[in-house]
C-alpha cells in the first residue's frame, strides 16, 4: 500500500466512527468542537513525582499502583494513566515478536519508545489504536486497556478507536487535495457541516502552520515543504479532536530546522493531548519526552528472536540512571 493509500485508508476509515450512543462513547459528554474551544484554552497537565512509573517487564504491580495514581489535574476519581498495558504479547503469524509487555502510558504526557531495530516499537504503537487489526496474521495477548476500558473488547469498534486515538506516520502523507480540504476531511467525514473555516483555522494554528499557509489555503497540499507537510498531517489529525496521538518516527524524514518545529510543537500538543512517539533519535526522546520506553531484541533457546521492553522511566532518569544495564548500554552507544 502506498503512503497516500495508507493514509485515506487511516482517514477513510473514520468515515463509519462516528457513532454516537455506543457504550464505548460515553465518556464524550459534549459536542466535539465544542471541546475543540475548551481544549485550546487548557494547560497542560503539570508532572508529578508521584506518577512515577518504572516497570520492570515483569512487574504488574507497579502497573496497578500507577494507574491508581491521580494525576495532579486529573478529576478527582480518575486515573493518571491513559493506557494501561499487562503482559501484552503481539504475534504475527507463528512469530511472536513482543514478549509480555506491562506498562501505563500517563495522561497528557510525551512517552517516548525507543530501542533496537525489530524490537517491536511500531507493532507496540500500532496496537495502541488497532491500526494492526488487519494485518495479516496479527494477534494479541494480554490486556491493553484504554481509559480503563479493555480496547480489545468484542464490543469496541475498531474505527471508533482510531478516532480517538489518532497517528501521524514516518513520512507525511498529505491526501492530493488542498491544504484546507485536507484539514477539513476528517470533520467532514465526521458529518460536521457548519463552522468549517473555524475548524480548519484552530487545527493549523495548533499544529504551528496557520501563519506559514493563511493565504493560500486552497493551495494543493502536495507544493509544501515535508516539514509543512508533515505539520499539515498533525493538523489533519487533531482537526478530528482526538485524545491521544500516536507518532511513529515523525520526524524521520525532516531536516534539523523542521524537526525542532516539530518537537516544540509535540510540547505545546501534549496540554491537551497524551502523545506516544517512537524515535530512534535519542536527542529527540531526551529533548521533547516525559517518560521514555526502551526495547530490546531478545533471542530464546530456539533462536526465535523477539522485543522486549527492559524499562520505562522519567526520560531524566533513563538518561542519567537507568536501572538497567542494557538500556545504559544503548544510550551509550555502546550497542545496537
Ligand atoms: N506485518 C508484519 N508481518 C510479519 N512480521 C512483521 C510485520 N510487521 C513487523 N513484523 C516483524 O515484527 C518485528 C518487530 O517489527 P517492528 O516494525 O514493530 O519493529 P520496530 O522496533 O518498529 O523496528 P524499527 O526500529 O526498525 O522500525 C520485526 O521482526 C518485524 O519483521
Ligand atoms: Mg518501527
Amino acid at each position: 500500500m502506498g503512503l497516500i493509500e495508507a493514509g485515506a485508508w487511516g482517514l477513510g476509515r473514520v468515515a463509519a466512527a462516528a457513532r454516537p450512543g455506543r457504550p464505548w462513547l460515553r465518556v464524550k459528554a459534549s459536542p466535539w468542537w465544542a471541546r475543540v474551544l475548551v481544549a485550546a484554552g487548557a494547560r497542560r497537565a503539570s508532572t508529578s513525582d508521584s506518577m512515577a512509573v518504572t516497570y520492570p517487564a515483569n512487574a504488574p504491580s507497579a502497573l496497578t499502583s500507577a494507574a491508581e495514581t491521580p494525576g495532579e489535574s486529573d478529576p478527582p476519581g480518575s486515573s493518571a494513566a491513559m493506557f494501561e498495558l499487562h503482559d501484552v504479547c503481539i504475534f504475527y503469524g507463528d512469530a511472536q515478536v513482543l514478549r509480555r509487555v506491562t506498562m501505563s502510558i500517563s495522561r497528557k504526557q510525551i512517552t517516548a519508545l525507543i530501542g533496537l531495530s525489530g524490537s517491536g516499537k511500531s507493532s507496540l504503537l500500532r496496537s495502541l489504536n488497532r491500526m494492526n487489526d488487519d494485518v495479516p496474521g496479527f494477534r494479541i495477548e494480554g490486556r491493553i486497556a484504554y481509559e480503563r476500558q479493555d480496547l480489545y473488547a468484542a464490543e469496541v469498534d475498531p474505527q471508533e478507536v482510531r478516532r480517538r486515538i489518532g497517528m501521524v506516520f514516518q513520512r507525511p502523507n498529505p491526501f492530493p487535495k488542498s491544504i484546507y480540504d485536507n484539514v477539513a476531511f476528517g470533520p467532514r467525514v465526521n458529518g460536521m457541516t457548519g463552522g468549517m473555516d473555524d475548524i480548519v483555522e484552530k487545527a493549523l494554528i495548533k499544529a504551528a502552520l496557520w501563519d506559514e499557509v493563511k493565504d493560500r489555503l486552497k493551495a494543493s497540499a502536495l507544493l509544501l515543504s515535508d516539514g509543512q507537510q508533515q505539520r499539515l498531517c498533525i493538523a489533519r489529525a487533531i482537526a478530528i479532536e482526538p485524545e491521544v496521538l500516536l507518532m511513529d518516527e515523525p520526524c524521520s524524514a525532516l531536516d534539523p530546522i523542521a524537526t525542532a518545529k516539530i518537537e516544540d510543537l509535540m510540547q505545546e500538543l501534549a496540554r491537551d493531548y497524551t502523545i506516544v512517539i517512537v524515535t530512534h533519535n535519542m536527542q529527540q526522546a531526551a529533548r521533547v519526552s516525559d517518560y521514555t520506553g526502551f526495547l530490546t531484541v531478545e533471542v530464546d533457546h530456539e533462536g526465535q528472536r523477539y522485543g522486549r521492553l527492559v524499562e520505562l522511566d522519567r526520560t531524566t532518569r533513563i538518561f542519567t540512571k537507568p536501572n538497567d544495564k542494557r538500556t545504559e548500554d544503548y544510550i551509550t552507544g555502546r550497542f545496537g
